[in-house]
C-alpha cells in the first residue's frame, strides 16, 4: 500500500519521467517490449453498435434537456447504429485485418429478457455463434454483461437506485453465462461504475439525468459494486470450461474508468481537494475490489463505508479504461467541490480532450501494487480528420512498455473502438474507430490510417 501512495503522490504533483508527444521514433519497435501471450484487440459495445434496441438509453435518446437541447447532439438516434446486430460478418472481416487475438464486445440485456422473465433464446443463439466464429479464428472473446444500459422494465425498477436490481442481474448473469459456457473465458461484469452514476446523477448527460446529487450517485456505485460480486460469483459459478486451455475457466473482472487527476495550481485546496477527487473516483472501487470495503467521501454530502461480503477476491484481472487527464480546481460551491478543466497549451484532441500517455503509464504502475494483471479494456481518442490516432496509439503503448519496463503486469490492451460507434451524448459526432463506418448511407467500414498503425504494432506484440 505504501508504494501506492508514494505514486499516487507523485501522480498528483506531476513528476515522473514524461513521454515526449511528438517522438513517435518508438514507431519502428513499439509493441515489441509486451509481455508474451499479450491480449491485443478493438472494443465495442452492443448500444453503440448493434441497432435495433429499446432500453435506457434509447429511451434517453428521445429527450431534451430542459433549455430544449436534444439528449444526442443534433438529435441523432442509434435506431440502426452501425447495424451490427446484422453485419457480424463485416466486424468479423475488421477483426481479423487488425490482426487481433481477442475482441470486447457486450450483451444486450434487453434484447435478451426484454420483458422480465421473457428469454430471448435466438438472440442468445447469435451471440454464442459469434464467440464460436471468433474462436474458430483464434480470436479470444472478451464479454461484457452490462455496458451502461438497462432493460426499461429493470430501470422502472429503480435501476442502480435499487438494490432489487442486484439479484435480477445475477440472475440474468447465470443464464447467459450458461449459455457461453465452452466459447469464453474472459468477461466484464459492469462497464465503468463510476462514468454511469457521475454523468447519470452529477452531471445529467446518462440516463435517468439527474444533476447534482452526489448522494445517489455514490450510493449507485456502491451497488453495482455489489452487483459485480454477485454476477462474478454467478460467472464462476456457471462457466467452468476452460475454453482457451489456458489453465483458467473464466478471467473475470469489471471494466474501471480512471482519469489522472493533477491540481489546477499549487494552491492547498486545489491540491487537497485532486486528492479526494482521485480516491474517489480512481482509487475506491480498485481497493473495494482487493479489501471488500467500499469506501467513498464526499465531504459534507455522503461518506459510505461498508464491507460486502464477496466482494474481495471478486476480479482476476483489472480491466482498466484510460482516455485522458483532467486538472482539478476546488470549487466548494459545487456538488462534487470541484471544477476540472484541461492544462493550457497542450494538444487536444476533438472532444477537447488532453492528450496525456503518462496518465496510462502511472495508473499501470499504481494498479500493479494490487496485485492483480492489468488489461487496459479501453483507450482510444475520437479523431474525425484522422491526423491523431496513430500517434495517440504508439504513445499510449510506449507508455504501456515503460510501465512493463518498471514493473507493472499488463495482460492486454484493447482499443475504443474497433469501429465507429454510436456514442452516447456525441452519437456519430465523435469517431473513435480504426475502422470508419459511413453513416450517411452504405455503412461500409473502411480502415483509417491508425489501422495499419495498429496491425503493425500488433504484429510485434509476442503471442
Ligand atoms: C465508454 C464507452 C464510450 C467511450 C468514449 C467510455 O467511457 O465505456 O462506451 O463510448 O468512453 O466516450
Amino acid at each position: 500500500m505504501k508504494r501506492v501512495m508514494l505514486v499516487t503522490v507523485l501522480a498528483l504533483v506531476g513528476c515522473q519521467a514524461s513521454t515526449n508527444l511528438d517522438d513517435v521514433s518508438a514507431d519502428a519497435t513499439v509493441g515489441g517490449g509486451l509481455p508474451k501471450g499479450f491480449l491485443w484487440g478493438g472494443a465495442t459495445a452492443g448500444m453503440t453498435i448493434e441497432g435495433g434496441l429499446t432500453d435506457t438509453f434509447t429511451e434517453w435518446e428521445k429527450g431534451t434537456y430542459p433549455d430544449g437541447r436534444p439528449h444526442i447532439r443534433d438529435d441523432q438516434r442509434s435506431t440502426v447504429a452501425t447495424d451490427s446486430w446484422n453485419r457480424f460478418d463485416d466486424d468479423l472481416a475488421v477483426i481479423e485485418a487488425l490482426g487481433s487475438n481477442v475482441y470486447r464486445f457486450s450483451l444486450e440485456w434487453s434484447r435478451l429478457e426484454p420483458r422480465q422473465g421473457e428469454w430471448n433464446a435466438p438472440a442468445m443463439a447469435r451471440y454464442r455463434e459469434w464467440c464460436a466464429r471468433l474462436r474458430a479464428k483464434g480470436i479470444r472473446p472478451l464479454v461484457t454483461i452490462q455496458h451502461f444500459t438497462l432493460p426499461v422494465w429493470v430501470a422502472e425498477q429503480g435501476g442502480f437506485e435499487n438494490e432489487a436490481t442486484i439479484p435480477l442481474i445475477e440472475a440474468f448473469t447465470r443464464r447467459a453465462v450458461a449459455e457461453l459456457a465452452g466459447e469464453v473465458d474472459w468477461y466484464v461484469t459492469v462497464n465503468e461504475p463510476n462514468v454511469l452514476a457521475v454523468q447519470g446523477y452529477l452531471d445529467g448527460v446518462f440516463p435517468p439525468g439527474k444533476v447534482g446529487d452526489t448522494v445517489t450517485q455514490t450510493r449507485v456505485i456502491a451497488t453495482m459494486l455489489k452487483a459485480h460480486a454477485k454476477m462474478a460469483a454467478a460467472i464462476r459459478e456457471v462457466d467452468t470450461i476452460d475454453a482457451d486451455g489456458d489453465g483458467f475457466a473464466t478471467r473475470v473482472s469489471l471494466a474501471h474508468h480512471v482519469r489522472y487527476f493533477q491540481p489546477a495550481s499549487h494552491d492547498v485546496l486545489d491540491t487537497a481537494i485532486a486528492g479526494l477527487t482521485d480516491d474517489y473516483a480512481n482509487e475506491a472501487i480498485p481497493r473495494a475490489l482487493k479489501t471488500g470495503r467500499i469506501f467513498m467521501d464526499v465531504p459534507g454530502a455522503i461518506t459510505l463505508d461498508e464491507q460486502v461480503p464477496g466482494l474481495a477476491g471478486s476480479v482476476d484481472y483489472l480491466g482498466l479504461n484510460y482516455y485522458t487527464r483532467d486538472m482539478v480546481r476546488a470549487d466548494l460551491g459545487s456538488a462534487s467541490l470541484s471544477q476540472l478543466t484541461y492544462r493550457p497549451n497542450r494538444q487536444l484532441n476533438d472532444l477537447g480532450w488532453d492528450l496525456y500517455p503518462d496518465g496510462l503509464y502511472s495508473f499501470l504502475v499504481r494498479f500493479s501494487a494490487y496485485g492483480w494483471p492489468i488489461v487496459i479494456t479501453e483507450n482510444g481518442i475520437p479523431d474525425t480528420a484522422g491526423t491523431q490516432r496513430s500517434k495517440y496509439l504508439v504513445q499510449h503503448v510506449a507508455a504501456i512498455e515503460r510501465a512493463v519496463r518498471d514493473g507493472a503486469t499488463v495482460a492486454g490492451y484493447v482499443h475504443w473502438a474497433l469501429i465507429d460507434n454510436f456514442e452516447p451524448i456525441e452519437g456519430f459526432h465523435a469517431r473513435f474507430g480504426l475502422f470508419s463506418v459511413d453513416t450517411t448511407g452504405s455503412l461500409k467500414r473502411t480502415p483509417t490510417e491508425s489501422a495499419a498503425v495498429f496491425k503493425a504494432i500488433g504484429d510485434r506484440v509476442p503471442r
